[in-house]
């Protein structure tokens, strides 16, 4: 057998090893060790789920002007997202067509043209080669375009797919468009964003972020405006609560969609959740932390929050004053980048409509508890004597349906048998 040959049979068995384990796991409980500690693990994730799958990026609204740009890194991919002459946000690889010279380090800032800083080949804002210095007459520019990634947009959410084939999103756009955009996040802007490393493998982050068991002991910021009963998170159950069920008929009698939608896969979910008793923000004492409402449309504070998923790498929380959005990246097997953001009106003034200290203590304080509680969840995780028992069926329902997710997922991914790349 090749060399070539031996590597495809080895990439093969991993590959059918791990179907084989997903398929014995029974998800009544957390994962095997091994999902989240083998970096043969961690590697098949993002062949298979991370670089296959919409991922959410960031938001119109941090790219208004062209030339407006900024960068993200998704595994082993640097990627520019990027406002065209056009108009259009583009998704662009990172990596110059001379020798691979990152294009752009800085997180974000705005630019005419893109020019490599090694040997200063000059691409446009479509990615398109326009100057390459010293090259004969016979080079053919238009053949060393920067590669584009597939990019769309709903709602004033940015989503990028680093697939070829990227799979459908037209579907989750047509069930999140009419959720989101009577918040008109396409026009809000980040007031302050933070970013902070777990130390947890990316499913921790997401077990966790899918259950309210932990919320009373660990989260005393959030408990004031954000209910911690499992109805909230629990898939179906939220409609036996006569608040809830009240609230949804409520608002989409006022034409704001809010009932509970799953997607048929799984992977995505809405629902519009009142807060605690008379909460309408996620504030210390439970009042809007922005004077200016986010949206014109939605101009009533008692909206609730609008609760988004997309697995794996996006939730969030639209309220009537601001929205909070979490993107999520994996880093390694045990290293997860969490990014935040706090969006408010275009218009609110800091110091006037609002104050950035009161806006994000809640979600700073939460995250930091997160972070702290998944920190000390995959320290247990990596003991050879950890055995995990059944989720509660009540508390940790939601958890339960991510790892579900997960494991039909990446079988269905496994099953469809290529490795990517290899082609
Ligand atoms: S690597 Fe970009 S110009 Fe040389
Ligand atoms: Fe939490």
């Amino acid at each position: 057998m090749s060399v070539g040959a031996a590597d495809a049979q080895g990439a093969m068995d991993i590959q059918q090893a791990m179907f084989s384990r997903l398929d014995r796991y029974q998800p009544i409980g957390a994962l095997p060790r091994d999902f989240y500690t083998s970096a043969t693990d961690y590697r098949l994730e993002l062949e298979k789920i991370w670089y296959r799958d919409w991922l959410f990026v960031g938001h119109d609204c941090e790219i208004t002007h062209v030339g407006d740009y900024f960068t993200v890194q998704i595994g082993e991919y640097p990627l520019l997202i990027v406002r065209d002459r056009g108009g259009e946000v583009r998704a662009l690889h990172n990596t110059c067509r001379h020798r691979g010279s990152r294009i752009c380090s800085a997180h974000r800032g705005r630019l005419g043209q893109l020019v490599c800083p090694y040997h200063q080949w000059t691409y446009d804002l479509s990615g398109d080669l326009i100057e390459a210095r010293g090259k004969g007459a016979d080079f053919q520019r238009n053949q060393h375009g920067l590669k584009p990634a597939h990019c769309k947009q709903v709602g004033g959410y940015i989503f990028v797919c680093l697939s070829d084939a990227a799979p459908d999103f037209d579907a989750f756009a047509k069930l999140a468009g009419p959720y989101l955009l009577p918040h008109h996040l396409r026009d809000a802007k980040v007031a302050f964003q933070s970013t902070i490393i777990e130390h947890a493998n990316w499913k921790l982050v997401w077990e966790n972020n899918r259950e309210c068991y932990h919320c009373a002991a660990n989260h005393p910021e959030l408990c004031r405006s954000y209910p911690s009963t499992p109805t909230v998170v629990s898939i179906g159950a939220a409609a036996n609560s006569p608040r809830i069920a009240e609230h949804w008929q409520h608002w989409e009698s006022k034409g704001l969609p809010s009932r509970f939608q799953l997607s048929p896969n799984g992977q995505s979910r809405l629902v519009r959740m009142p807060l605690l008793d008379t909460a309408v923000s996620f504030t210390m004492d439970g009042t809007a932390a922005v004077q200016r409402p986010l949206s014109e449309s939605v101009t009533e504070s008692n909206v609730g929050s609008l609760l988004m998923f997309h697995y794996p790498s996006t939730w969030n929380h639209v309220m009537g004053d601001h929205a909070t959005t979490f993107r999520v990246l994996p880093l390694s097997p045990t290293e997860t980048q969490l990014t935040t953001k706090w969006l408010v009106h275009k218009d609110a003034t800091e110091g006037v409509d609002y104050d950035v200290e009161r806006l994000t203590e809640v979600w700073r304080a939460t995250n930091e508890e997160d972070r702290r509680v998944c920190q000390e969840n995959q320290r247990g995780v990596n003991s050879p004597s950890y055995d995990p028992a059944p989720y509660s069926t009540i508390q940790e329902a939601g958890t339960r349906q991510f790892i579900s997710w997960y494991r039909r997922h990446f079988m269905a991914r496994l099953r469809e048998g290529s490795v990517p790349g290899a082609a």
